[in-house]
């Protein structure tokens, strides 16, 4: 079957964060994607609304299959069901163990610039963002760790989690098998518990694939918490569904602990249903929705490069976020934003909302029909020219 990508969604009027704008105003922001999600999955749902029985539910064993054999197709990644637990997010996941797993004072550990609401999760509960630069190589417009200054932001004695974001956003960029073991080992050396962020992981557009850290070697697993999610895959955030991957039973306790004391191990209606459809019939609209994406970025790259030769892409290859270079432009990218808005209707996120060297950059969410990103980009090109 042949999905659809082309058709332009009306998203205002219900109660979409991000399409909470002027009539005049195309939003580029917020992670989520204008496409509805698969079929398969609407079906799935409306058989469940249809029942009319909505009482509590618990996930069962069907929905950890579920989750499992996804891993094992799309990811080539074992996982045992018994390390599962079901959440009602990721964010709620990580701010239940940033709770139960840290100490008020205590350093949660980041790589910036990264996703701004880590550090809500941090920061609401009394912790330290404690963040480590990304090394930014201005030649290749590339990201990497600068190794020394992680391994001493890892020896403070205060620093006990850290929360990682694999594949990154907003850099796009997928970590390495061996990068991944590098800094969970580090991590080890210093007792700290790594919380792997991968809900992203399915929307590696090319290149390799990322690496679910539960499925790295068992010594290299022990202390992680692996948070996934159908959410950014299938469109479908506001379902409230996640999985926690947790390979060491001690850990998972803990975990199991975390997300009951916080109350975030509930599933709503649609949870369940929802995901086992998403992972058992999803593919094809997930490898269809991949390619479109990656047209879309190849669409922008291309249009950046002839009409905007000032700015720069950052070569991600996973999620449908763009982050882009404009430092020739402006060291003010909120300044830069709200120029955007007021003169064209394009919004777009400021990189300063990541922290780091976010004041150079954008973002730019692509999830779009392709006449839609044209747009945003013309309208990207009459702010800028102007
Ligand atoms: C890296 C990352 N983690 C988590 C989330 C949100 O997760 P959830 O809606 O499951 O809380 C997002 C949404 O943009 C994200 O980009």
């Amino acid at each position: 079957m042949e999905y659809d990508f082309d058709t332009i969604l009306d998203r205002r009027h219900t109660n979409s964060e991000k399409w909470d704008v002027k009539p005049n105003e195309l939003p580029m922001t917020t992670a989520d994607m204008d496409f509805k999600t698969a079929p398969e999955i609407m079906a799935a749902m409306k058989k469940k609304i249809d029942s009319g029985a909505f009482g509590y539910e618990y996930p069962n064993e069907e929905y950890f299959n579920a989750v499992a054999s996804w891993y094992k197709t799309e990811h080539n990644a074992e996982a045992d069901t018994s390390w599962m637990r079901f959440a009602t997010g990721v964010i709620p996941s990580i701010t239940a163990c940033v709770n139960y797993l840290s100490h008020e004072g205590d350093n949660v550990l980041l790589m910036e610039p990264v996703y701004n609401t880590f550090y809500n999760s941090i920061l609401n509960s009394g912790r330290h963002a404690f963040p480590t630069q990304l090394k930014y190589d201005q030649s290749t417009y590339t990201y990497s760790v600068d190794w020394d200054d992680l391994e001493e932001k890892m020896s403070n004695p205060l620093t006990t989690l850290m929360i990682l974001c694999n594949p990154h956003n907003p850099t796009g960029y997928v970590w390495s098998r061996d990068e991944l073991i590098r800094i969970i080992k580090l991590a080890q050396k210093y007792g700290i518990i790594v919380i792997s962020d991968e809900i992203h992981g399915d929307l590696v557009l090319t290149g390799p694939d990322y690496t679910p850290t539960f499925s790295l070697p068992e010594d290299c697993r022990q202390n992680v918490v692996t948070l996934v999610s159908t959410s950014k895959t299938f469109n479908v955030a506001a379902l409230h569904a996640a999985t926690g991957i947790v390979p060491n039973p001690l850990l998972r306790e803990h975990f199991t602990r975390a997300i009951n004391k916080y109350e975030v191990a509930e599933p709503n209606l649609l949870a369940i249903p929802g995901t086992i459809a998403a992972y058992t019939q999803g593919a094809d609209w997930l490898h269809q929705l991949k390619q479109y994406l990656l047209g879309n970025r190849k669409y922008l790259e291309k249009f950046i490069r002839t009409n905007l030769p000032q700015l720069h892409v950052v070569p991600g290859t996973a999620t449908y976020l763009v982050w882009i270079d404009v430092s020739a432009v402006t060291n003010n990218s909120t300044a830069l934003a709200q120029k955007i808005r007021e003169q064209t209707g394009l919004i777009i996120n400021p990189g300063t909302y990541y922290h780091g060297n976010g004041s150079q950059f954008i973002r730019i969410n692509i999830a779009y029909p392709r006449s839609q990103v044209k747009d945003g980009l013309e309208r990207l090109v009459a702010a800028l020219n102007q």
